[in-house]
């Protein structure tokens, strides 16, 4: 005899987990659906999130053969209007999406992405694996934590200088390899790129986003904040054609990662094309 498979859903999954409280990531076991729906949401979920967002929301589900497909882009979402991933947030995707909270919970805390509490209005992020960490990255780091904190006090990972949502809150987190080891070390700010950094240079930029102003990345987009990165993450972009040419149009390319194709070319050096190269021979077992 077989046992049966549970079907996943809300009437599954929402009875067994559910998110713990506002300020955490820490998913509580809650057996009782009534005591996990008291947890989850306290806020009527049309005073946060109003007919536009609902209306975003529609168009992301429609743009999927499969509504949870949209999941990701919709938490990106939820964070473009709270600049966090609430339980309200996590409440409203799981109704769109007709899933279980604890199904939208258990992505929502996998993905480093979705913040779970409210972040500033730029999320600064430096990176501290190998290479930025050998090149700087580290002592970056570290000056910021002192810098927008204190000598006693520096600011932890993904904590907040500042009231977060508020002008010139800046939210600090240390981040793994973000993609451009070549021009270590990197800093992001909403996710754009400020290359080549030193800890003179951070504390300028940090000090340039506390006043109100709005470095140019080195690449990418112009900078906006962390909940404009946000919806654009989510998938909505200016719908003004200058703005909108502006973000997707900025320089993407640096020298440096460009230096070995030229070399290459200047050289006359080929990869072998895949056919001429042997398959490795597979194991029999
Ligand atoms: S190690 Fe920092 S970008 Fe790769």
């Amino acid at each position: 005899m077989t046992s049966a498979v549970p079907e996943p859903g809300p009437g599954y999954a929402a009875s067994t987990h559910a998110a713990a409280g506002p300020d955490t990531d820490v998913v509580a076991i809650a057996p009782d659906p009534e005591v996990a729906a008291g947890i989850i949401t306290e806020t009527p979920l049309e005073d946060i999130f109003d007919a536009d967002v609902h209306a975003k929301a529609q168009d992301l589900i429609a743009r999927y053969p499969m509504s949870r497909s949209a999941l990701l882009p919709m938490l990106h979402l939820v964070q473009s209007v709270q600049g966090y991933v609430s339980q309200e947030g996590i409440a409203f995707c799981a109704q769109q999406l007709d899933l279980s909270d604890a199904e939208v919970s258990a992505v929502a805390t996998f993905y480093t992405m979705y913040k779970r509490r409210p972040c500033g209005e730029h999320l600064v992020s430096v990176c501290t694996n190998t290479l930025c960490a050998a090149m700087g990255g580290d002592a970056i780091y570290r000056k910021l934590q002192t810098h927008l904190g204190s000598e006693e006090q520096p600011l932890g990972h993904n904590e907040t200088a500042g009231t977060p949502n508020e002008p010139g809150s800046i939210t600090l987190e240390h981040a793994e390899c973000l993609a451009a080891c070549d021009l270590a070390p990197v800093i992001q700010v909403n996710y754009e790129y400020f290359d080549n950094q030193t800890e003179e240079k951070a504390v300028a930029l940090v000090d340039a986003l506390q006043a109100g102003k709005k470095p140019a990345p080195t690449r990418g987009a112009p900078l906006t904040s962390f909940k404009g990165a946000e919806l654009q993450l989510a998938g909505f972009f200016p719908e003004d054609e200058a703005t909108y040419r502006a973000d997707v149009d900025g320089p993407s390319q640096a020298v440096e990662t460009l230096r070995g194709a030229q070399l290459a070319q200047e050289r006359g050096w080929v990869a072998p094309v895949a056919s001429d190269v042997p398959l490795p021979e597979v194991e029999k077992k």
